[in-house]
């Protein structure tokens, strides 16, 4: 058997096709056509009037942080159980993180976020600002993790309630809906007032590395969009109007996106295949939540206190597996920062092991996984 990875790219002749045709056109930056083709089709797809192509997904949550309104000294409330790169935009901002905890869903306590604001903060007009510090609390970023929603109909009731903006981290979460509730129909990264998705070359879709940033109000994706491309408000003479960044994404990369979109339905389908074979075969998965229609992005196995005896041994029979991310506030960077009541992080941190879910992924290969994964747990 060869090596399974965890999670890889699912690639082929379509993809190069388009590709081929950006450079035989010679369009290879982020002027083109497919940079703006490939806006709409993301745009289309996840029901929303627009989409701002840019280079990273992280690059994505500094946009809309930055047109969230995110401030210098602000604080800006976090999940501790995250990518590092949900929580770094926050500081290019100026601000800091606060960090709150995950319920069993592995994304964010809306409790918990309700009881940091209502106990540790207080509004001052229509601003929130945290007792102890005296910090304005400006916006808070939920992650749907693992492609997995988090609640967001009670993130966005105590962000109105609070006057926080919602900038949602939806970079694992393209192709995710609810199903019940206020929300039935939409996608992730579309409820809050701003979202952001990846296309880094682990994720459903990918460009290579590529983002993608939603706006609850279209001047909003303009503004992006234009401080995105350096903020230049002249095509001949160089005229830039505030402060701008590189970040817009490329022509080849939008032309391999739209290759990957045209897949993404069987991506879906496959994900859900072999989730659902896994379980069949007796490896009990963590599940999404029964309101939606998740995109099967990662599958996460609870190993208890075998976590890195699991991933060593499976490494051993050419698997690949994976911790979750170490937990924000143990990171050097943050280490100072305001962690609110962090219980339950830890102890997922201690037994999760995300296990291979690419899309190219067979029933050999789930079944030789699952084999193994008993063998070692016993
Ligand atoms: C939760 C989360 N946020 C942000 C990012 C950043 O995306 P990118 O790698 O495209 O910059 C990722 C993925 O890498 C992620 O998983």
């Amino acid at each position: 058997m060869d090596y399974i990875p965890l999670s890889v790219p699912n690639m082929g002749a379509e993809e190069r096709k388009l590709v081929d045709e950006a450079v035989d056109a010679s369009w290879v930056s982020t002027g083109g056509p497919f940079v703006k083709q490939f806006e709409k089709v993301i745009a289309d797809y996840v029901g929303m009037p627009d989409a701002v192509a840019c280079a990273s997904g992280t690059a994505a949550l500094h946009l809309t942080m930055m047109e969230a309104g995110v401030k210098r000294d602000d604080l800006v409330i976090a999940p501790d159980l995250t990518f590092y790169a949900t929580v770094n935009p926050i500081r290019y901002c100026g601000a800091d993180p606060v960090f709150i905890d995950c319920d069993d869903s592995l994304c964010m306590d809306p409790q918990k976020l309700e009881d940091y604001c209502a106990k540790e903060c207080e509004l001052r007009g229509d601003e929130l600002y945290e007792k102890a510090s005296g910090r304005h609390v400006s916006a808070v970023v939920p992650v749907h993790v693992f492609g997995n929603l988090a609640d967001m109909e009670s993130i966005n009731d105590i962000a109105a309630k609070y006057h926080l903006k919602v900038v949602e981290d939806a970079a694992e979460s393209l192709g995710s809906r609810w199903t019940k509730g206020r929300y039935a129909g939409k996608h992730s990264g579309t409820v809050g007032d701003f979202g952001a998705f990846s296309f880094n070359g682990n994720k459903i879709v990918t460009t290579g590395g590529g983002g993608m940033c939603v706006s609850k109000e279209q001047k909003g994706a303009d503004h992006m969009r234009h401080v995105s491309t350096q903020a230049k408000v002249d095509t001949l003479r160089f005229i830039h109007d505030e402060v701008g960044y590189n970040y817009r994404l490329t022509n080849l990369q939008s032309a391999l996106g739209i290759g990957q979109m045209e897949k993404m339905d069987g991506f879906i389908e496959t994900k859900k295949r072999n989730y659902e074979l896994y379980q069949e075969l007796g490896i009990e998965l963590m599940q999404f939540s029964p309101n939606c229609a998740p995109n099967y992005w990662f599958y996460a196995y609870l190993a208890g206190d075998k976590r890195d005896l699991l991933i060593e041994e499976l490494d051993k029979r050419g698997i690949g597996s994976r911790p979750i991310w170490e937990l924000m506030h143990r990171l050097k960077p943050y280490v100072d920062c305001r962690a609110y009541r962090i219980e339950k992080a830890p102890k997922y941190h201690a037994s999760v092991v995300n296990i291979p879910c690419s899309t190219n992924l067979t029933e050999d290969d789930v079944r030789y996984v699952a084999a193994a994964i008993k063998d070692i747990m016993g």
